[in-house]
């Protein structure tokens, strides 16, 4: 097992988008990618087996049972890289369906440490499989993997988890042509889509009974006062999740229960907050199965296939770039 450097690259400046976010007009809101530092990350792998949380159990599912099938798909020599790899847990069944046909390199790209440290741990032990971590924001990521490649070399993309869901829609597709451009014909994405189902079911799985997601999106708060010296009261702000019927997405809010005005230090503003108003902290976007095929359609690709969960409603679809 040959594991190289992670290569460290300067982080999106924190301070300035909590500025950007909080002093908005209208609507306040914090980037979804900050919920992620160690205590963020470690909450969200307890939110990945509450019973109310189908989504990652239904993903992990679909690529154990189909990734024989998914392999036999894909233009072989292959390098693989994974936008936002997380853990990482259920990249094992591709990385090991592709390493008995292949020598096979997996780049995790992901702005958190700790994130690439638990894919090297989790997926370090492949026989035949290496890893070389990128620590960037993905298109950079993507980028730098693209331009390591060999001519005859294709490369599969592994954007998991429902990740896509943080974006709007319009924001969605542009990516998936960002990703397109970055690609040649014949490469491979595989996107996984968490599919539309019963409003209620929807809002139990962001907001369950024992509070973990309350306190993953509660984090983010506490972060921006540990990493900015800033002042939230955490007891003074709760945990809200609203389904937007128009979007079709789950919206993530903290709301002030109370007027208050907090101070974040090192990005020196105060922030006044009225009683009741919210910071909008996520947005999860639910699909419907032909959409997923729409959209990449439109950005550049065709849909070799796709697998629905018979559980939880959920979608792994392999793009192939035209
Ligand atoms: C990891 C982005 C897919 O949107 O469902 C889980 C994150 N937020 N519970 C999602 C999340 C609240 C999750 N994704």
């Amino acid at each position: 097992m040959l594991t190289q450097a992670i290569a460290r690259y300067p982080v999106a400046d924190f301070a300035s988008e909590v500025l950007a976010g909080l002093t908005k007009l209208g609507q306040k809101e914090l980037p979804s990618k900050y919920l992620y530092d160690e205590v963020g990350s470690a909450l969200f792998e307890v939110i990945s087996v509450l019973p109310e949380y189908g989504l990652t159990r239904a993903d992990a599912r679909l690529l154990r049972y189909h990734a024989d099938e998914i392999v036999r798909r894909i233009a072989s020599p292959v390098l693989v890289a994974e936008l936002g790899s997380g853990s990482a847990k259920k990249t094992r069944w591709i990385l090991e369906a592709l390493s008995r046909r292949q020598r096979t390199t997996y780049f995790p790209i992901d702005i958190s440490p700790t994130a690439l440290a638990q894919s090297e741990k989790e997926l370090g032990q492949i026989d035949f499989v290496s890893i070389v971590g990128y620590e960037r924001p993905y298109l950079d990521g993507l980028l730098a993997v693209a331009a390591s490649r060999h001519a005859d070399e294709h490369l599969l993309v592994l954007f998991l988890g429902s990740t896509i869901g943080n974006f709007d829609r319009p924001a969605g597709e542009d990516f998936l042509g960002e990703v397109r451009r970055i690609l040649y014909p014949g490469d491979a994405l595989l996107l996984g889509t968490d599919l539309m189902k019963p409003v209620a079911e929807l809002l139990a799985a962001y907001d369950d009974s024992i509070g973990v997601t309350a306190a993953f999106n509660l984090n983010m708060l506490a972060r921006i006062n540990r990493e900015l010296d800033a002042n939230f009261d955490l007891l003074h702000f709760r945990h809200a999740v609203r389904y937007n019927e128009q979007e079709r997405r789950i919206e993530m809010h903290l709301r002030s229960t109370r007027e208050q005005t907090v101070e974040v230090r090192k990005a020196g503003f105060r922030v006044h907050l009225a009683r009741q108003e919210t910071i909008w902290t996520e947005s999860s976007h639910k699909y419907f199965p032909e959409e997923v095929v729409q959209m990449a359609e439109r950005t550049g690709f065709r849909c070799d296939a796709q697998w629905v969960d018979e559980e939880w409603p959920f979608a792994q679809s392999l793009l192939i770039a035209k």
